[in-house]
Parts: structure tokens; sequence; C-alpha cells
């Protein structure tokens, strides 16, 4: 399973990838907005100290704006995914920029038949949101299961990015699923190593080191 960070904090996300647990990036304008920072500049940054997929999502609804849009993205770095909202003209263009060898994901998903036409489209990466729909009362996890067996009845390369992750349970169970990849903001990410018994233990070493005297350096 690859775990994308989901984040436009260039510190917080290279501060993940020096421990080796960034395999790509989702941005989206929602993060934009609240980090304040220039949209182009950000993902070029990001394009510079992660070597996989960054995704940076188009802003116009209609299809040859978000051709345009998503052909300038790409051409920011190589690694760039033209993130597209799934809609009717975000399926049309992604079926025009994926043929023209572009990375796209197609985001907003909700449902197996929406993960179904980014299929069809040709899209590298479909995104069903799960922590949206928990907020609805529809169980988000279950559309990840779904998603995955639809795909793989029919062999679709197109991969499974969990988004909207809230908590290190989603994770666990998108990885019981074989979903292909997750995107995590950084809290959630950092949450991962959490055990209390794993610091009770290491307390517990640690005092009982001390006691023998001895040094390995
Ligand atoms: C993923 O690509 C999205 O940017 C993200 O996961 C959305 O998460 P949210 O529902 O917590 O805003």
């Amino acid at each position: 399973m690859r775990f994308f960070v989901d984040s436009v904090d260039i510190v917080e996300i290279k501060k993940l990838t020096e421990l080796g647990l960034v395999d790509g990036v989702t941005t989206n304008p929602s993060l934009i907005a609240k980090s304040g920072q220039n949209f182009l500049e950000t993902i070029e940054k990001i394009c510079a100290v992660v070597a996989g997929p960054v995704s940076a999502e188009v802003a116009a609804t209609d299809y040859e704006d978000m051709i345009l849009e998503g052909r300038k993205l790409a051409k920011i770095a190589k690694n760039v995914a033209i993130k597209l909202p799934l809609i009717e003209n975000g399926v049309r263009a992604c079926k025009t920029l994926a043929s023209e060898g572009y990375m796209v994901n197609l985001t907003l998903c909700f449902s197996v038949s929406q993960a179904l036409l980014a299929a069809k489209a040709g899209a590298a990466f479909v995104s069903p949101f799960v922590g949206r729909l928990d907020d609805i009362g529809i169980e988000g996890m279950d559309l990840i299961d779904d998603v995955v067996k639809v795909f793989s009845n029919y062999e679709f390369s197109t991969q499974v990015l969990v988004a909207s992750v809230r908590n290190p349970n989603h994770v666990v169970e998108a990885a019981l699923m074989g979903a292909d990849i997750v995107t995590l903001p950084p809290s959630v990410l950092w949450k991962l190593f959490d055990h209390p018994l794993t610091e009770k233990g290491l307390q517990l070493f640690l005092a009982d080191w001390e006691k023998t005297g001895q040094a390995i350096l």
C-alpha cells in the first residue's frame, strides 16, 4: 500500500519524506485557500521534494478550460497528476488528458458507479472520499470495499486512492481491503506510530538498561 500525504505544508511534507513515508501528495483548493499560499508555486515546491505523483486540482468546470488548466499544471513537473472532479466534463477531460499520456486523479468520488466511470475514462487514480460519507451517516469504508472488488473483477488499471481519511482505522481497513493508496493528513499519519504499550515498553527497557551500567557505544 502506498501512502500519499494530503497537505500543502512543505515543511511537514519534507519531514515525512525524510522518514521514507511519502509515496506521493494530494492537494485541493481548500488546503491552498487555508494556507494562503500561491497554488502553482506550491505544486512546484512539492514536486521538487517528492518523487511520486503530486495531485493538483483544476479550477475549471467546463471541458475546454479543464484541458487547458490540466496541461498547464502538468507542465510544472513530470510527476504532477491532474486532479479533476468526477462530473461529466471531468470524465470527458480525463479521457482526453489520459490519452495524451497524463496521469489523472478523478476526485470527489462517492459511489461505485462514479468509480466505474473513472476507470472507463482511463484515470490513473480515483479518489473515493471516506470521511465525508461517514459524516452523512453512510459507512465510507463500504465504498472502498466495493470499488476494490469491482476493479479486481475487471482488472482495471485505475488505482483506488482512499481519500478524506480521518483516523488510523480508515488506513488499516483500507489496507485489509486491498486499496492501492491512502492519502493522509499529516496529523493522521503521525498517529499511525502511536501505541501506549510501545511507549510503556520503551520506558521499561530504558530503565532496565540503565541498571546494567553498560554502554553500546
Ligand atoms: C484528497 O484528495 C482530498 O484532498 C482529501 O482527502 C479531502 O479530505 P477532507 O474530506 O478531509 O477534506
